[in-house]
């Protein structure tokens, strides 16, 4: 954890231990990607779980680990981005105006062009929110999924929503509500410690019912650990995450 930025696979919380392991053996490259027609990876949960950061975050980590840079023995889920960060990722938010012609003319295009800027040599695309698309949209990208140099990342709260065939095509990570509530003390303990106060200063039954209250969001959740600091004479902290 970078402040309270989560940058590595260990500061998010997964649903399903196998999920992690996959990104975990495609991190290290263990396993290749894509391989066999499963060129995306699609994370689908609740509302505030840290799936857009992840997805963001993901061709960044693919990017540290083609680079040779990062020691295993350190554990995959610890490495971080490229410093400096030098990934070129194309972020589709989806919704609003977002034609199937623009994005498809980008996929498509930078196809044909020398990976000159990626050190895996794969194009990263990240579509955010993809059950936004329209059901047409959906079916052209579903077409360039099939093109070798491209990688995507997908983050949606309606897995329902999506194309089957672009289901199929993904590595599916769940980021839904943790079981057990102390999955999240370790991020309140990071923001109490930016805010100049004790891992202490709050309780761990008042930690375990904002984290039940906050059913999965670490907006909310670190948001009620935010003001609960505050109260307790504790620093804004200036991260950009918590504005
Ligand atoms: N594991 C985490 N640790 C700390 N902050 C997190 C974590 N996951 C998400 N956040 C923060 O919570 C907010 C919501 O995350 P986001 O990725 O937008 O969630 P989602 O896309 O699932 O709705 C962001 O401000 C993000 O920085
Ligand atoms: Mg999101």
């Amino acid at each position: 954890m970078n402040g309270i930025t989560p940058d590595r696979i260990d500061d998010f919380y997964f649903s399903n231990t196998a999920e992690r392991q996959t990104l975990e053996l495609i991190l290290s490259r263990k396993m290749p990607f894509p391989f066999a027609g499963k060129s995306g990876i699609l994370i689908h949960g609740t509302w505030g779980t840290g799936k857009s950061t992840l997805a963001e975050l993901l061709p960044e980590l693919i990017e540290t680990s083609h680079s040779g840079t990062w020691n295993f023995a350190n554990g995959v889920g610890q490495m971080t981005g490229p410093n400096p960060n030098h990934t070129q990722t194309q972020l589709f938010r989806c919704g609003g105006g977002l034609s199937s012609t623009s994005f498809t003319q980008t996929i498509t295009n930078l196809n044909m062009l020398n990976p000159l800027y990626s050190m895996s040599g794969h194009d990263y695309f990240v579509f955010d929110e993809v059950d936004r698309l329209t059901l047409g949209a959906q079916q052209s990208l579903r077409s360039t999924m099939g093109l070798k140099r491209s990688m995507f990342f997908f983050t949606t709260n309606y897995l329902p929503k999506i194309d089957p065939a672009i289901v199929n095509r993904c590595h599916l990570i769940e980021m839904n509500q943790a079981p057990n509530a102390t999955a999240y003390f370790p991020m309140a303990h990071s923001l109490l410690a930016q805010m100049g106060l004790a891992a202490s200063a709050i309780a761990p039954s008042m930690l375990q019912t904002y984290a039940k209250n906050a059913k999965g969001s670490m907006r909310d959740f670190l948001n009620d650990v935010l003001l609960e600091g505050l109260a307790l004479g504790g620093q804004m902290p200036t991260t950009k995450t918590v504005v």
